[in-house]
């Protein structure tokens, strides 16, 4: 055999044993010796060269040079690849903590939203949507807010149009409702709304309503009384004493706003009940037989009640949050709490 033939061999052996190799230091450094070691195979194809006369040595010493130049490289990268290992640890500890990963949740106006529909749900109530944007007759006339009438003032309101506004309330809900179905109707109606007013830790130019209306033969502010109350005990405490203040809206009468015992104090007085004892919740009332008319129901034949709240109050006064624009910040720090 030639000696560049030996070359050849040794080239594909080491190839053989390259692809074969478990990589590890000592597999690495067994094959160092067998090829560059000093009595390595590459070594003994050098010693065969010296034998060489010089006019065969130009041709084989460069097939020669370059076969140990490639066995140098390549055992040099498997070293490199060693070295990684040890930095990084070989083996994989399975007892270590993993990385926790975070959940998303639901928004904390989410949470309340869902709560108050699951109590007044388990109460025969259902859930009806409508537009936030809607027409001046669904937000305000068929609500018994005429043309021109002060009570529309309460109300600042964003136009898109002379007749088309973004909802103040969501008992336009309540309106669509009413034209759509006969009595009896017993619906909630949550959604998002718009007031321009100015912005401050206790109001928002967009916030969440959940409204109630229950039509029927016989309905009674008794019953109006009696919801509220199982509401406010189931909501917030078994604990809270209610209120009925009268007040004043255009689509009920007789109105009333209601209150709960402060759930910080008990009503002895406090920073959150401003020192009164009492915490406002809602506004409610009988239907106005105006409302029923626009909507084509009998006055004569039924009555309702209904009953309409913020979803950002209730969610201040559960979690003693005082700064509304919290719940729009989109903060995880706050977020994240709830
Ligand atoms: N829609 C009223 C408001 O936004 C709340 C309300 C609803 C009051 C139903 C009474 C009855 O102020």
């Amino acid at each position: 055999m030639s000696l560049l033939e030996d070359i050849h061999e040794v080239q594909r052996q080491l190839q053989h044993d390259l692809s074969q190799i478990d990589i590890n230091a000592q597999s690495v450094e067994n094959l160092r010796i067998k090829y560059l070691g000093k009595k390595g195979l590459i070594a003994g194809l050098f010693k065969d060269f010296g034998a060489l006369s010089s006019s065969e040595k130009p041709e084989f010493g460069k097939a020669l040079n370059t076969l140990k130049k490639t066995a140098e490289e390549q055992i040099k990268s498997l070293q490199n690849r060693v070295a990684e290992q040890d930095n990084k640890g070989t083996s994989f500890d399975y007892t270590l903590p993993g990385y926790p990963f975070r959940q998303g949740r639901l928004h904390p106006i989410t949470q309340t939203m869902n709560r108050i529909c699951d109590i007044f749900g388990e109460m025969g109530f259902g859930i009806e949507f409508g537009p936030e944007v809607e027409t001046d007759f669904n937000n305000f006339q068929a609500l018994n807010f005429p043309p021109n009438h002060p009570a529309r003032d309460m109300q600042d309101t964003f136009f898109v149009d002379k007749d088309i506004l973004l909802r103040t309330h969501t008992s336009p809900i309540q309106i669509r409702t009413m034209l759509k179905t006969k009595p009896p109707v017993r619906i909630l109606a949550p959604g998002r709304v718009y007031r321009n007013e100015a912005i401050n830790p206790r109001s928002y130019c967009v916030f969440h309503q959940i409204e109630g209306l229950y039509v029927d033969e016989n309905v009674t502010f008794a019953e109006l009384k009696l919801t509220i109350e199982v509401f406010a005990k189931r909501f917030f405490s078994k604990d809270v004493q209610l209120r009925f203040r009268p007040s004043f809206f255009p689509f009920t009468e007789p109105s009333a706003e209601v209150d709960i015992s402060c759930i910080i104090c008990g009503g002895s007085g406090c920073r959150l009940c401003k020192h009164t004892g009492w915490l406002e919740i809602m506004g409610c009332g009988m239907v106005d037989p105006n409302v029923f008319t626009a909507c084509q129901i009998d006055p004569e034949k039924y009555t309702g009640y209904a009953f309409g709240m913020g979803a950002e109050r209730i969610a201040l006064l559960k979690y003693g949050i005082d700064d509304i624009r919290l719940f729009y910040e989109g903060d995880i720090r706050f977020l994240r709490q709830f």
